[in-house]
Formats: C-alpha cells, sequence, structure tokens
C-alpha cells in the first residue's frame, strides 16, 4: 500500500476576493503534495471555503442578495482561481455543504455531555470572528488586538467548551514533540498562552443575532460559532468517524495543517483541544507561514493594498508568480510583495539561469547534432550533482521549506551553467571533437530532464513545457522519483526546440 501524506490549507473566508495571501497558502500546498504524489504517496490534498457567520452575512446584505446566493457565487471564484494556479487539490469543501453540516451537528452531540450553558459578556471583531474577554481590550479605545479594527460589546447565553481542564495536557504534548507546532517561534507564542488558565470556548450563536450557521441540534434558539463549525472540516472531509479515510488520513499519515501565522490561536489551541475532548488524536503538525506585506502593511480590503493573484498572473505569468512566492521569502517569515522583487526574481533566476541553461542547451543540440539527443557517456560527476540535487529538494520539502528545495534545485542549475562555459561545446564543434562534444550534449540533456522532473512541483507548466521541448511525448506528471533520475535521455530522441521559456523583462 502507497504511504499516505494528509495536507490542508485553511478554509477561506467568502466575503472578499481572493488574494495573494490566499494564492501563498494553497501554492505551497499543492506544492507539496506534487512531490509527495511524484514519490508514489497516496496524497489526500483538502482546500475549501469558509461560508458561515457574521461577516459573511454582512457581505451578503450588502450586495443585496441571500447569504446562500452569495456564498455560491464567491466560493466559485476561488475554484476557478486554483483552476487558474494549477492546484492539484483533492477535496474541494465547503462549510454549507450539506454533509459537512451534519457532521458538525454530530460532533456537537457528541461533546454536549462536556458543553456548559452560560451567560457570556465580550468583546467581537466580526472581521476575524473572534471574541476577546473583557479584560483583553480597553474600553476608552474598542480595537481588535488581532487586525486593529473596532470591536463591539457582546452579551448573550451560549454553550461552551472548557479549555482549562485540557491545559496542562496541551502544554505536555507541545513540550514533547517539538515538531507539533512550527516554526519555533510560533510554538513559543502558543506555549506562551497556555501559561495562563484558559477561557472556555463559545461554540454557539444565538440564532436570533446570527441566523447564518449550522443550527445546534439540542438548541433551537443557537447556531453554532463559525470557527468551531470551520475546524471540523478537516475530519468531516474524511468522513469522520467512519474508518476508511479517516483511517488512512487522520490516523495512519497524520494531519500537516497549513496556515497564516494570525490563526494559531484557533488552530494550537482550539483545535487541538477540541478533538482531545472528541478523543481524537492530534494533527501531526501545524505549519503557520509569515504574512505578505504590501507597501510594509499586510494587505487589507480597507487599506486598499490588495494584491489579486490573477492580474499577477496575466502580467508574468503563473511559473514566475509561483516561483516568487516560494523562492523569495523563507516560509514562516514575513514578505514583502512588490513588482519589482518580482521582476528582479524572474530575469535573475528564471531568465538568466534556468531559462538560459535550458535554451542554450536545446540550441547547441540543434545546431551541433541536428536536434536529436546524442548517444554518450554518463558523467559520474553530473549524475552525483543531479543526486545532490534531488536530496536537497526532497529534504527542504519534508521540512516544509520550499526555498530551501528551490536553492538545492538552482545549486545544480549553477553548476550545469559554469560546466557550459567550462566545456565550451562550441570550440569542441569547431575542433572537431566529436565523441567529446556528444558526450557532453549528452550529459547537458540528462540535466535538463533532471530538472524538468524536479522543478516539476514547483512549476508545473514550465517543467511540462521543458520535457516536451527535450522530445518527450508522455506525461511528465506520471513520472516517479526518485527512479525516475537515474535514467538517462534516449540516445536519437528528436527535440523540439520552441521560444525561450523566461523571457528577461525591462
Ligand atoms: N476562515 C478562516 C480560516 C478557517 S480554517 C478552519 C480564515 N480565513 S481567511 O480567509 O481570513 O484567511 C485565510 C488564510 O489567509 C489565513 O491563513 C491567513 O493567515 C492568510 N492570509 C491572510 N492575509 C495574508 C497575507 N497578507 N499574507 C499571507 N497570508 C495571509 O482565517
Amino acid at each position: 500500500m502507497a504511504k499516505p501524506f494528509y495536507l490542508t490549507t485553511p478554509l477561506y473566508y467568502v466575503n472578499a476576493r481572493p488574494h495573494i495571501g490566499h494564492a501563498y497558502t494553497t501554492v505551497v500546498a499543492d506544492c507539496l503534495a506534487r512531490a509527495h504524489r511524484q514519490r508514489g504517496e497516496m496524497v489526500f490534498l483538502l482546500t475549501g471555503t469558509d461560508e458561515h457567520g457574521e461577516k459573511i452575512e454582512q457581505a451578503a446584505k450588502s450586495k443585496g442578495i441571500s447569504a446562500k446566493e452569495f456564498v455560491d457565487q464567491t466560493s466559485d471564484t476561488f475554484r476557478s482561481l486554483w483552476k487558474g494556479l494549477e492546484i492539484s487539490y483533492d477535496h474541494f469543501i465547503r462549510t454549507s455543504d450539506p454533509a459537512h453540516q451534519l457532521l458538525v451537528q454530530k460532533v456537537l452531540e457528541r461533546l454536549k455531555p462536556q458543553l456548559e450553558l452560560g451567560s457570556y459578556k465580550f468583546w467581537y471583531c466580526v472581521p476575524c470572528e473572534t471574541s476577546f474577554g473583557l479584560r483583553e481590550i480597553d474600553a476608552a479605545k474598542p480595537l481588535c488586538p488581532q487586525c486593529g479594527r473596532p470591536v463591539s460589546q457582546i452579551e448573550e447565553e451560549d454553550y461552551f467548551l472548557p479549555l482549562e481542564k485540557h491545559r496542562a495536557w496541551l502544554k505536555g504534548y507541545i513540550q514533547q514533540n517539538p515538531d507539533f507546532i512550527r516554526p519555533e517561534s510560533r510554538r513559543n507564542e502558543v506555549l506562551a498562552m497556555l501559561t495562563d488558565e484558559l477561557p472556555a470556548l463559545c461554540v454557539t450563536r444565538p440564532k436570533e443575532r446570527v441566523p447564518w450557521g449550522i443550527p445546534v441540534p439540542f438548541s433551537p434558539k443557537h447556531t453554532t460559532y463559525v470557527w468551531f463549525d470551520a475546524l471540523i472540516n478537516y475530519i468531516s472531509a474524511l468522513d469522520w468517524p467512519d474508518d476508511g479515510k479517516f483511517h488512512r488520513y487522520w490516523e495512519e499519515a497524520g494531519a500537516i495543517h497549513l496556515v497564516g501565522k494570525d490563526i494559531i490561536r484557533h488552530h494550537c489551541l482550539y483545535w487541538p483541544v477540541i478533538l482531545h475532548a472528541l478523543e481524537i488524536k492530534p494533527p501531526k503538525m501545524i505549519f503557520a507561514h509569515g504574512w505578505w506585506l504590501v507597501k510594509g502593511e499586510k494587505m487589507s480590503k480597507s487599506k486598499g493594498n490588495i494584491v489579486d493573484p490573477q492580474a499577477v498572473v496575466e502580467a508574468y505569468g503563473l511559473d514566475a508568480f509561483r516561483y516568487f512566492l516560494m523562492r523569495d521569502v523563507p516560509f514562516g517569515e514575513d514578505g514583502v510583495f512588490s513588482e519589482e522583487a518580482l521582476v528582479k526574481r524572474i530575469n535573475s533566476d528564471l531568465a538568466n539561469d534556468l531559462g538560459n541553461l535550458v535554451y542554450r542547451t536545446l540550441t547547441m543540440l540543434e545546431k551541433h547534432t541536428g536536434g536529436k539527443v546524442p548517444g554518450g557517456k554518463p558523467d559520474a560527476r553530473i549524475s552525483s550533482q543531479i543526486q545532490a540535487a534531488e536530496q536537497g529538494v526532497w529534504v527542504g520539502l519534508q521540512q516544509i521549506a520550499p526555498a530551501q528545495a528551490l536553492k538545492a534545485l538552482w545549486e545544480l542549475i549553477n553548476h550545469a551553467n559554469h560546466l557550459v562555459e567550462e566545456k565550451a561545446p562550441w570550440t569542441l564543434a569547431k575542433e572537431n571533437r566529436r565523441l567529446e562534444l556528444e558526450d557532453f550534449m549528452h550529459q547537458l540533456a540528462d540535466v535538463v530532464r533532471a530538472l524538468a522532473l524536479l522543478l516539476w512541483p514547483f512549476l508545473p507548466t514550465a517543467a511540462e513545457s521543458i520535457w516536451k521541448q527535450l522530445g518527450y511525448s508522455g506525461k511528465l506528471s506520471a513520472e516517479r522519483l526518485p527512479s525516475a533520475l537515474s535514467a538517462h535521455i534516449p540516445a536519437g530522441q528528436q527535440i523540439q526546440k520552441g521560444k525561450p521559456l523566461f523571457p528577461r523583462l525591462q
């Protein structure tokens, strides 16, 4: 049986159009999923949309349509963006899916004996859909500690899940499992949240105030709190508690949740406690990435600094966009998005290094060996560089460090470009040193072949083009690593030189 691998993105709120922050997590998740599939694993990549709650309802109202009509439209916007970004998800869940709603109700029923009904006075931030204790916010300046927007004070009767009795367990679990929350800075942040007593988690809302939510099965006066509803997606998509998918992906593989750093409280505190209360084991890892900042600030509708991923792809191409997101900033840290930085990466890494190597290889094959791959001896040094790149890429991806993986790949590209200068095949041709020339051109074609294989999870379109240009007619996605890397390009294969993949930009 193939090894299972389970990876999730957050469910995106559908109140606004997707931006590059949403694209970021999803592109990284897609790259990891492809890399694991390429190594023969049985992958389940889950993404979707978070569709209940006050903020969605308000957004629908402002458009003058029903919440249901609104979420149907906006959820589609995400799905069509993922198509454009070549996201190879295995399942797209919507929290309005009837099966998900039923499952959330089942979870509430199961937790019912542990829930407490109580009166609740709190501050609430609608954009974050998050509540804060009365002492967490200064009444003279009622602003959200997370996003800085105004909060309002609410008093109501709700059901609560006590968290405090799980605190010691969670703290111990985090301490004993250093890879449970990554990176280290976020792990420390969560441990700091666990030093004081934990207030209970409110899991319902009065239906009168928040009607757009999953009905609470045992209380007709309540709907489910949107975050509680949304977190459950990670097991409802696996049809918990049925065996099968749940056993394979949750219990055997263990979930890897990719999230942004602003939602660690929900994923690293609330979620493990909900699971613990249900007697389900915690996910394998929660990896919190940083933010993309635009002109020094986090993107937001109110600041008017949203970058539309579709527009970036139309202007610069999908591969360049994916490359920039994964290469420019180590996953986990904040990054600055600007067109200048993007153009710089395109010109240096994609046009000068990668594009140049591929194009000059194909041009020399056309010129010196009649457009066919010559027969030739493999070279031990080149084979070991290919192997080192493969290992570097895989180690980087297993560490959820795509930038590090790409760096390892670029070492191979840089070696090969140097080797071209050193060997100067044009001189070998001029001096009619055919055997040396053919050996070297064969080896170079092998490097380009390896590049296509290793690049595929990151830049699927460019990698497929390189594969075709090398004269392969089959699908690159069907190739399996690492075995495909020890094969050599067949002698006599007719190449199909096309246009340069990444022309330099001004
Ligand atoms: N619906 C919740 C998640 C529920 S998961 C069970 C939510 N949705 S969101 O649409 O507001 O945010 C989704 C993700 O986008 C979060 O991981 C958040 O960190 C990420 N980003 C939002 N703005 C971002 C940037 N500017 N940069 C990078 N990621 C950012 O929260």
